[in-house]
């Protein structure tokens, strides 16, 4: 059985980067929304360790639900098909509502994400994402917290996939070509 760190091409980001982030980017959180509950909307699955481990690293009271919603299927390229796999078990009308996001890639998913929470009249929307890949945005997106802008390049682990593999990766890495069929450089 191999090790699942062999289908790897490099470590982008380590743990103890990704850790410092989210202390950082939690402090920030807690000074935006201080005396202000918020709700946080972890999307799934990707989402699923920031959430875990940024929440923790907050100060302040906040609830958690989540949305399911794919746009990726099995493959590496976003179809822009947006679909609810599962919905927000709470309203938010009138909440303070925080989007946590593993990745915005081309941004059609929390695009698509923010049209369709907005429209449910939350107090205040606004978005975190671990990581933001600027040169593949297909659509202009506000933002508010970003933790690292990484290349264009397909990136599993720390919740990211490829079929659904390599989420438990607890860095994120860039996968070997070999795996997904692209070409070696
Ligand atoms: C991935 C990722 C983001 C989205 C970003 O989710 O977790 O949610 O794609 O891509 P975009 O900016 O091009 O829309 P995916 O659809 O793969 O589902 P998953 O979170 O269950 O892996
Ligand atoms: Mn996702
Ligand atoms: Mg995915």
């Amino acid at each position: 059985e191999k090790d699942l760190g062999d289908d790897l091409k490099s470590v982008l980001i380590t743990k103890e980067e990704i850790d410092a982030k989210l202390a950082e980017l939690a402090a920030a959180i807690d000074e935006e929304y201080a005396g202000r509950d918020v709700l946080l909307v972890g999307v799934l699955k990707g989402a699923v360790m920031v959430m875990a481990d940024l929440a923790r690293a907050l100060s302040s009271h906040v609830t958690m639900d989540w949305m399911a919603v794919s746009s990726y299927g099995a493959g590496t390229q976003s179809s822009g098909v947006v679909r609810i796999l599962k919905d927000l078990d709470t309203d938010i009308k009138g909440k303070h509502v925080l989007i946590v996001e593993d990745i915005i890639d081309s941004g059609l998913t929390l695009s698509w994400l923010l049209s369709n929470l907005g429209s449910r009249e939350p107090a205040s929307l606004e978005v975190v994402t671990l990581l933001r890949k600027p040169d593949a945005a297909k659509v202009d997106i506000e933002v508010k917290w970003v933790g690292f802008d990484i290349p264009n390049e397909f990136v599993v682990g720390y919740g990211l996939d490829f079929s659904e593999r390599y989420r438990n990766l607890p860095f994120v890495g860039t996968l070997a070509p070999h795996i997904y069929g692209g070409t070696e450089d």
